[in-house]
């Protein structure tokens, strides 16, 4: 079967086709970063007119790709959620629309639940039931999956989510937007040793997250700091330095999280997807936590962590021989959806 995805969330129109024979057949992408980056932050009608814009051309292409037509289409799949409600309804209009006049099914996909689901893409891929840390610029949860659509979050973000600490965090330090992979590229020359940030939350019981205290202490250093800066190499170092010793203050409390409820569930598989799985740092961190206390973790390749239709793509194929398939008389966005729901 072949699975037409769409993902229009924010601000990535992502299409792709799955065949759940030959895997992934075609997959483009079309960024809005550039649009948004003059604004510091995703400006939703911008976002919803371009993906309006860019859509059914990225689907022709995306056929084009893998040499079909609508026709061959079994299934058309879509991100109903959570996310832009504008950008949410471009997608499933236009999802919605292809597979009526198609006359095949139509599913709606949870955003996360992409996520989620995107290291299936790899060839050395979990099974299910594992531990899953989902960091975006949305959401930080942790959570226990026994199988499709059987969600548990056992730890959620208190304030910002992972990604939108790296992303405030960038804008203090003057880097463009998104900033997590700046952060993460002017780590690399920085010493994680000069600041002490606070590692937010390891000092009690749970598995949830919180953000705004690191926030604050990150930004007061800076403005400590800065004004002391007498030259651009002082200030270049002060800027390398914060980032990196941030970028530590975040990757220790997420590692250190995920061992907390592998012990917990007694998981042995560790999925890490969503933007912030690329940080390299964070990737290395768990894999060497991994060796010495016995599990294994798996991420999406480097692509599939940001937004993408191949993870919506996949996760609408898995849906669809669940049979949750949605009438064609109804189209919805959920702005707001808890994984759990999917339950
Ligand atoms: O999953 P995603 O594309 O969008 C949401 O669903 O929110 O994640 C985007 C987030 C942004 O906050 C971005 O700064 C962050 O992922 N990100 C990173 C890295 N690459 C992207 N954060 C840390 N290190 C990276 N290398
Ligand atoms: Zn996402």
């Amino acid at each position: 079967m072949k699975i037409l995805g769409i993902e229009s969330s924010c601000d990535e129109t992502g299409i792709a086709i799955y065949d759940t024979k030959a895997g992934l057949i075609a997959d483009q992408l079309y960024s809005q970063i550039e649009l948004h980056a003059q604004y510091g932050g995703v400006v939703p009608e911008l976002a919803s007119r371009d993906h309006v814009r860019k859509i059914v051309p990225l689907i022709q292409q995306t056929c084009d790709e893998a040499g079909l037509t609508l026709k061959d289409l079994d299934a058309v799949a879509y991100t109903a959620g959570p996310g832009l409600v504008g950008a949410l309804l471009v997608g499933a209009c236009v999802g919605k629309s292809i597979a009526w006049a198609l006359d095949k099914p139509a599913v709606e996909v949870h955003h996360m639940e992409g996520h989620l689901l995107a290291p299936l893409l790899e060839d050395d891929k979990p099974e299910f039931p594992f531990l899953c840390l989902l960091v975006s610029g949305g959401h930080t949860l942790l959570v226990d999956v026994q199988a499709l659509g059987s969600y548990k979050i056992l730890g959620d973000t208190l304030d910002d989510a992972a990604g939108e600490a790296f992303d405030k965090t960038a804008k203090l330090l003057g880097l463009p937007y998104p900033g997590g992979r700046y952060i993460a590229a002017l780590a690399e020359q920085g010493d994680e040793k000069r600041f002490k940030f606070p590692r937010p939350m390891l000092n009690r019981p749970g598995l949830d997250f919180s953000f705004s205290g690191l926030k604050t202490a990150t930004r007061m250093t800076w403005e400590k700091h800065i004004v002391t800066c007498s030259n651009d190499a002082e200030k270049n170092q002060l800027q390398a330095d914060v980032a990196a010793s941030f970028q530590a203050a975040v990757i220790e409390t997420l590692a250190k999280k995920c061992l907390r409820a592998i012990e917990q569930t007694g998981h042995q598989q560790l999925v890490v997807s969503g933007g912030v799985s690329a940080n390299t740092s964070l990737r290395e961190t768990l894999a060497q936590m991994g060796e010495v206390h016995h599990f294994k973790s798996f991420f999406p390749s480097m692509k599939y962590c940001t937004d993408n239709g191949a993870m919506i793509a996949v996760a609408g194929a898995m849906r669809f021989q669940h049979k949750d398939i949605k009438p064609h008389n109804l189209i919805k966005a959920y702005p707001r959806w808890s994984l759990e729901q999917l339950s």
